[in-house]
């Protein structure tokens, strides 16, 4: 192989180049035969260039171009020259000028490949995660993971502006007690026992301000061994932060400057400060939703006075049980018969108990219960809804507050997508704060906190009820999804054992599980407060993608595994042996 020396990327050139001899490098991406002269685009990570091979110009050079298919890599010099006009192509940076090639060398070859990169995201994603690597060459994703860079870039220089230090800590960590199901790695010295990997950093955050770092940061790794969706990954990455002697607004207005930042560097947008706050139980109660999506308005309302006297055997078994009923108002929009029962199969489908619709229509009334409808049922609604008019459409669901607005929520978001209500020019970017401390498990029934049990309580807490303690925790939404969530810490130790014992650990497992916590609260433990932004889930937002492996070099498939290097895999009984999990 001859030497190559690449002088410039084939998306770099410009008018500046013409005249002048370059030598690229790169990957062939099209090759087209046009009888006397070969064109190729060659493409390497800063774009595409055509490049032309003339047999009457240098032979040698057209006679290897003869053997070349897509994605050979090679290394071309020659003179670059406009193209003749007409034959510009305005949709390349590139497309004024050409590479007329002298020389030529293959640095290597390719067989055909599993997928065509054109094809991109029409490839069953299997295939594409089997061939990440391929994957990865198509332009769009490569996108997605320069964006990531520069904004990970971004966000070094604001917070190294701002005073904070970067500090890394631990991957093989013991449980925190956030929530999730952790990753356990079995530990060969210590046989028996086994590490956690980290949900989070968070109390070694927490930790590094007891010891006076003041303001930490991390592009962290996280992982979590939950049900993985669209924007869930195993394994994740936080912007993660840590700040002393502050309350809720400093932790905010440290993110909302470097949000706006990002935004304005990276997505040429403006975004007003402050950010609006919204609380929780506005959320919960408007959009079914801790994380609505505020870039379309249709809204949950209660119309249980509607039904005070129905007859309708479902409604009246709900409101005498101290259920609700909730409501979603679709405007103007012509349902047929079978989109309403496609709707009921799906609210079904979300795990809804059922959907009841009832179109306001030119001449009537219409709904599967219209006959037991009362006579004066839109002025009713009118009190509840006040805009009900014809050509409406009520989407109405019946039972327990929670899980019922929960379930409204959820079919909000589809209706949002569906029907096409969300203004994709808009950003909906806002705090939820006041949320609840702690929730109640159904299934485990106990208490919980809700947040994380580090989190601080508001206010004269100790005399309340469990449900109306409210925590000094904070969470940022964009566009419908969580991206961060933090809190004022508690940063003494009687508060913190109050709060273990209000989720039922007792003596003993307090000090099991936290008892290096709270001897470090006792130990001169400063005020302080965080939050961690999922940076996985910005980019995702910010590139448009449909999930967060879109933006992830290496993500794992909707079931945790990685199908190029065929991760998880069975052990041998000899290394479980090794490791004490298997006896001899
Ligand atoms: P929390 O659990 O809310 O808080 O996580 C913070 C942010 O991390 C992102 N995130 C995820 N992203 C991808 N895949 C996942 N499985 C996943 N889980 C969470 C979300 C979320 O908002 N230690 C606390 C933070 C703190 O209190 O400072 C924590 O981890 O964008």
């Amino acid at each position: 192989m001859k030497p190559f020396i690449r002088t410039t990327g084939c998306g770099a050139i410009s008018q500046e180049h013409v005249e002048k001899r370059i030598t690229l490098c790169g990957w062939v991406n099209r090759r087209r035969d046009h009888g006397n002269l070969i064109f190729i685009d060659l493409r390497d990570r800063s774009g595409l260039m055509q490049i032309v091979f003339d047999p009457a110009h240098a032979p040698q050079a057209h006679t290897s171009a003869e053997q070349i298919r897509n994605e050979y890599v090679i290394s071309v010099t020659g003179m670059v020259q406009e193209r003749l006009t007409g034959t510009n192509n305005p949709d390349l940076s590139t497309g004024n000028w050409e590479l007329h090639v002298d020389e030529i060398t293959i640095l290597n070859t390719a067989k055909t490949l599993p997928f065509q990169l054109d094809e991109g995201s029409r490839v069953d994603e299997e295939l594409r995660l089997r061939y990440r690597y391929l994957d990865l060459r198509r332009p769009e994703i490569m996108q997605h993971l320069a964006l990531r860079h520069a904004i990970v870039a971004t966000m070094r220089q604001q917070l190294y502006q701002e005073n904070f230090y970067e500090i890394e800590t631990p991957i093989l960590t013991k449980n925190t007690a956030e929530g999730a199901r952790e990753f356990l790695v079995p530990s060969r010295n210590l046989r028996g026992s086994w590490y956690a990997l980290p949900q989070s950093p968070q109390i070694y955050k927490q930790l590094l301000m007891a010891s006076g770092m003041e303001r930490y940061f991390q592009i962290a790794r996280c992982f979590r061994d939950e049900d993985l969706r669209a924007d869930r990954q195993p394994e994740f990455t936080q912007l993660d932060m840590e700040l002393s002697f502050v309350t809720e607004a400093d932790v905010m207005d440290v993110i909302e400057r470097l949000i706006t930042r990002i935004f304005k560097e990276h997505k040429q947008q403006e975004i007003t400060l402050p950010l609006p706050r919204m609380d929780f139980e506005t959320a919960i109660q408007k959009y079914g939703s801790d994380k609505p999506d505020l870039r379309f308005a249709l809204e949950i309302t209660d119309i249980s006075n509607v039904f005070a006297d129905t007859t309708i055997s479902f409604l009246k078994n709900t409101l005498s049980a101290s259920g609700q009923i909730g409501a979603l108002c679709v405007k103007n929009h012509a349902f047929s018969r079978s989109e309403l029962e496609q709707w009921v199969s799906k609210a079904q489908q979300n795990g809804a108990k059922g959907l009841l619709w009832i179109r306001y229509q030119e001449d009537k009334i219409d709904a599967p219960v219209a006959k037991f409808l009362p006579e004066d049922l839109v002025q009713r609604v009118q009190k509840e809804i006040p805009d009900f008019t014809i050509g409406d459409t009520l989407f109405i669901m019946a039972g327990a507050f929670d899980e019922t607005w929960e379930q409204l929520g959820r079919l909000r978001v589809q209706f949002g997508h569906a029907l096409r209500l969300i203004d994709q020019t808009k950003t909906s970017l806002f705090w939820v704060v006041n949320f609840p401390m702690f929730e109640y498990n159904h299934d485990a029934k106990r208490w919980a906190a809700r947040h994380h049990p580090f989190t601080a309580p508001q206010g004269e807490w100790e005399q309340m009820e469990m449900k109306d303690i409210k925590a000094r925790a904070y969470d940022l939404v964009l566009n419908g999804v969580e991206l961060g969530g933090g809190s004022i810490r508690i940063h003494d130790a009687a508060t913190q054992s109050k709060i273990f014992s209000r989720i039922d650990l007792d003596q003993e497992e307090m000090q099991r599980h936290f008892g290096f916590l709270l001897e470090a609260q006792e130990l001169g433990f400063p005020p302080h407060g965080g939050i961690a932004l999922g940076l996985d889930r910005l980019i995702m937002l910010l590139t448009g993608a449909n999930s967060i492996r879109e933006v992830i070099a290496f993500p794992k498939t909707q079931s945790g595994a990685d199908p190029m290097l065929q991760a998880p895999t069975p052990v041998d009984a000899k290394k479980l042996i090794e490791y004490g999990i298997k006896k001899v």
